[in-house]
């Protein structure tokens, strides 16, 4: 591998496993030692797909967790939470006040929004390694109807005029949290008309405050938790009160490729797959007439409170690449847009694919989250998306990007975009990150 940096790829991949096992917490793998004690959603996804290549229990053992805060209308919370750790992080448990509803689980404790639908991809990833096919196919058929009653609560909850796309209803459903993108729909909220209830952030605590989210950020979210908790988490009455319902072309498009495999997977396993199929002709055709943008060449998101398009410039607006919407032509358009100065950069600037939003922006900030620097997941996604239609030599360059950010400075959560810069810490965010870890394991796979 050409990176013009000598990767001991043998070393890392035992430093990759050490990290995952020290973050193990009982039946489940926290995101990281410090800030993040919990079990976060999306993160089990990819963090079972790493252990896939070396510890089947553990794997299986991560979703059986995630699934075991699932609640009653089908809703996977975004977090389950280890009673253990309430103290270190904010919001918690008490701070939820999931009691409020009648879905919620009552020996597992939870947050009450949701994370990117990962699972079945993961499924799916899981069964491809198994050296026990017969192991790999009981747990497929343990974990498919959960699965499928998750993605049926987000087509019946969260597509209110059934479109085929479900919204999010706050920034940490997302995965994305801080994305410039969601500024426009937050910048909504009237904190002269409307009060946010007393809190104490904690992530400060272990984090510097540069790299994460600001305090008026923090205000926003924790207001629109206090709106679920007012509508006693029942979705029709949210949806009634919430200021923030965006449909997000990544959240979709996760879904999208998620049942992708649903349909694979239930044809092994002999189930009624017509359901996934219906979701997805309808959900493909409608990124493609709602949320395309020709002009720009990439999806946009949608405001469904002020009914307006949220012009894209994260990298989500790529990744429909990653579950085959866009067709071979719009494709060919994205592939310009992320080789371009918009995602590479130009002139005597170059950039680490993929920022996760455009250093074209003043927005953009290397440093901070989901303003610009890069993550893993996002490019393992694009990875795929680009080999789908052909770029093979693209996806190498976004595989060989990320090995050489994670050879260079560690399993960090989030890392500096730019190539050049000087004077940066090595990552950012937490060090020890399990799906950094987890992720580089199946991108040496691939
Ligand atoms: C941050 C990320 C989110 C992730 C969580 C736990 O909040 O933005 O995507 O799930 O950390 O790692």
């Amino acid at each position: 591998m050409d990176i013009g940096l000598e990767v001991k790829t043998d070393e890392l991949t035992e430093e990759a496993k050490k990290v995952l096992l020290k973050n193990i917490v009982g039946a489940f793998t926290k995101p990281a030692p410090e800030l993040y004690p919990h079990q976060w959603n999306w993160d089990a996804g990819f963090i079972a797909i790493g252990y896939a290549h070396f510890n089947i229990d553990q794997a299986e053992s991560e979703l059986r967790h995630l699934f075991s805060g699932q609640w009653a209308n089908g809703m996977l919370p975004h977090i389950v939470f280890n009673p253990a750790g309430d103290n270190q992080y904010f919001p918690g448990i008490d701070f939820w006040e999931t009691w409020r509803s009648f879905d919620a689980p009552e020996q597992v404790q939870t947050s009450g929004i949701s994370n990117p639908a990962v699972h079945a991809f993961a499924l799916q990833r899981m069964y491809e390694l198994a050296e026990d096919k017969g192991r790999a196919l009981n747990f497929v058929q343990e974990m498919y109807p959960k699965i499928k009653a998750f993605h049926a609560y987000l087509y019946r909850e969260r597509d209110p005029q059934q479109e085929g796309l479900v919204y999010i209803r706050h920034p940490w459903e997302s995965g994305n949290d801080n994305s410039p993108t969601w500024d426009i729909p937050l910048e909504k909220i009237d904190f002269n008309k409307v009060k946010v209830p007393p809190f104490t952030r904690k992530d400060l605590n272990t984090s510097d405050a540069d790299h994460r989210p600001t305090h008026l950020d923090y205000d926003r979210y924790i207001y629109l938790i206090d709106v679920f908790r007012k509508g006693d988490y029942k979705e029709d009455q949210i949806y009634r009160l919430t200021p923030f319902a965006v449909q997000d072309p990544l959240f979709n498009t996760i879904l999208i490729r998620a049942n992708e495999a649903m349909i694979e997977l239930g044809e092994m396993i002999g189930e009624n797959t017509s359901d996934f199929r219906e979701w997805n002709t309808k959900a493909v055709l409608a990124m493609n007439s709602k949320l395309w943008n020709p002009s720009n060449a990439l999806y946009d998101a949608y405001d469904l409170i002020s009914n307006e398009r949220i012009p894209m410039e994260a990298s989500s607006g790529l990744m429909p690449l990653f579950a085959g919407i866009p067709s071979q032509t719009q494709a060919d358009a994205i592939v310009k847009v992320l080789k371009g100065k918009m995602f590479a950069g130009a002139g005597g600037e170059s950039y680490y694919l993929c920022p996760s939003f455009t250093p074209t922006s003043p927005k953009f900030d290397t440093k901070k989250y989901w303003r610009g620097p890069v993550w893993i997941n996002m490019n393992w996604m694009l990875y795929h998306g680009l080999k789908r239609y052909g770029f093979d030599e693209e996806a190498v360059a976004i595989k060989n990007d990320s090995i050489e950010l994670l050879s260079r400075y560690g399993f960090y959560e989030y890392f500096e975009p730019k190539r050049n810069a000087t004077g940066q810490t090595p990552g950012y965010g937490s060090h020890q990150f399990s799906w950094s870890a987890a992720l580089y394991l199946d991108l040496l796979s691939i």
